[in-house]
């Protein structure tokens, strides 16, 4: 664990180191839980987003996108449930002075369980070798058993009070914290206070005070920019169910437990799509949905086993299933996507709080309904995270070099080509930029010139670019260069003519999307 903690910070430096992630307004030290995308993390952003929209609104002919401002009248967020229901319980330990979601700190207590049985299995793999059948293993060594009954007993309790009637029960949720002895990780002690409710939110004005300014939100969700415009797109669009809206825009919340870089941001990016669906069949949209969005992510080539579903036990107040997709990043396995089946309650409190009737008349059976909504959400950021986290390799080489080097899918890589001249001489520059001019119509090219060849391709290899290719004199005599593989470091000499050809394909978005159908 501590070394996967290890590989994190490092992960964070090369990020800022790199030109990918900056800490927001870093000249005046930072803001908690906001960051700044640098030269290259833009670049990566923006891919990622293009193979998410493309995936939606390209390969789907009845998903459409839009784009919905950030403010919205302040009764949506009524109508959505957020103004009442969208709240952290907290708990400060008085000795710190810190504050801590209750909810997290019991979630973190049974990870730790759960990592206590991992080392113990981990331990015994070791000592049996093949030999060894986990099953076994697990039903009957004792201090396995005793951790697992730890955990399914907190398990249970924690369950019983997040989904208490009427609401979460604070009471209890701290009574957890206490029979579980959780102390502050900065003070080390059980001086907790009592569990209150936070509502994440961010609050602004419109208008001058003068006349009388109204308090507005920063969106928490962009979902509901979909839902207030559901009947302009069904209309204009002359759309049929079933069909969806994309969006990808800002979302803000006030998160108290603000940590692990940019997993949990206070302004952060989401890839959102509402599914409007006849009532009745959301369970296979739902399950249809979940095997899509699966497919999305393994595209990327970075194992099944890095995945997983986690179904919820405690719904949100709009959804009647719901399921997270999970990656393992080097904290554990955590949610980057949820996909949630939010039957028709966000359509029918707009209906209802608008006064508007917010409905499709079916013509297949005649018939006016509200249409029941699977979404599908996905965070940008954590994408990029988990993307950063999986490329990322301290690489040893033969000759007993490390190299660091970012793994990055092709068609995900902020530079896709880098061209250098062997030398600044005998016409090299001048040729590598003719081969840059050409091909940057393309796709994003770098050119360099600086140090020895062997520097300039650590650089590119930090930066995850899939190729370089490099000038020299052979290339004056017979147009042609050496084209380096990221990833196996090999070389082979290639006409400049085909270089186009060789690359495209590998770097674009379009090979990802074909992969999906
Ligand atoms: N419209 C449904 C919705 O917003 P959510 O599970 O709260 O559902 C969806 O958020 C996704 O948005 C998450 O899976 C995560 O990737 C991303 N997300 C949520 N809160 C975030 C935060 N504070 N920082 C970064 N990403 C966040």
């Amino acid at each position: 664990m501590a070394q996967q903690e290890d590989v994190f910070k490092k992960i964070v430096s090369h990020c800022k180191e790199y030109g990918f992630v900056f800490p927001s307004s870093d000249i005046y030290d930072g803001l908690g839980a906001v960051y700044d995308y640098g030269q290259n993390g833009v670049e990566l952003k923006n891919n990622i987003k293009q193979y998410w929209w493309q995936s939606m609104v390209l390969l789907h002919e009845n998903i459409v996108g839009i784009d919905a401002a950030i403010f919205m009248h302040p009764t949506t967020w009524k109508a959505s449930g957020h103004v009442d229901a969208f709240n952290d319980p907290l708990i400060d330990n008085r000795d710190s002075k810190k504050r801590y979601r209750a909810d997290v700190l019991i979630e973190e207590q049974m990870a730790k369980y759960e990592d206590k049985i991992q080392k113990e299995v981990e331990k015994a793999q070791k000592r049996f070798g093949d030999a060894f059948d986990e099953a076994q293993f697990r039903s009957t060594n004792a201090r396995v058993i005793e951790y697992q009954q730890k955990y399914d007993n907190l398990h249970h309790r924690f369950q019983e009070v997040m989904n208490a009637e009427g609401g979460i029960d604070l009471d209890g949720l701290k009574q957890i914290i206490l029979d579980e002895e959780i102390v502050c990780p900065i003070s080390g002690t059980r001086n907790w206070t009592d569990v209150r409710q936070f509502n994440l939110m961010f609050k602004t004005e419109m208008g001058s005070t003068a006349d009388g300014a109204s308090t507005i939100y920063l969106r928490p969700e962009t979902a509901q920019g979909i839902f207030v415009n559901y009947l302009n797109v069904q209309k204009t669009g002359r759309m049929k169910l079933p069909f969806g809206i994309a969006q990808i825009g800002k979302a803000f919340r006030n998160e108290i437990v603000a940590r692990q870089f940019i997993f949990r941001m206070r302004e952060f990016e989401q890839m959102e799509m509402q599914f409007f669906i006849q009532p009745g069949t959301e369970l296979d949209w739902f399950a249809k949905w979940k095997e899509t969005r699966m497919k999305w992510h393994q595209n990327l080539g970075f194992g099944a086993e890095n995945y997983r579903f986690h179904d919820h036990d405690k719904l949100a107040h709009y959804a009647n299933a719901a399921t997270d997709i999970e990656f393992r990043m080097p904290f554990g396995f955590k949610e980057v996507e949820g996909i949630h089946s939010r039957t028709n309650f966000d359509l029918s409190q707009h209906a209802k709080y608008s006064g508007k009737k917010i409905e499709y008349f079916d013509p297949e059976t005649n018939e006016s309904y509200t249409p029941y909504v699977i979404e599908t959400s996905i965070g940008v950021d954590r994408m990029f995270l988990s993307i950063m986290c999986h490329s990322y390799e301290e690489q040893q080489l033969p000759d007993g070099q490390v190299r660091t080097v970012l793994h990055l899918p092709a068609a995900l890589a902020p530079v896709k080509l880098a061209v250098f001249p062997l030398t600044k001489k005998d016409g090299m520059p001048e040729k590598a930029q003719e081969i840059i001019n050409d091909l940057r119509f393309h796709f994003n090219c770098k050119y360099e010139e600086k140090d020895q060849i062997g520097k300039r391709y650590r650089r590119m290899d930090a930066i995850g670019c899939p190729y370089c290719v490099t000038v020299d004199q052979q290339t004056l005599e017979d147009n042609t260069v050496t084209l380096r593989d990221r990833d196996t470091m090999e070389q082979h000499r290639v006409p400049i003519s085909e270089l186009q050809s060789i690359i495209e394909d590998k770097v674009s978005i379009t090979s990802l999307l074909k992969k999906l159908l």
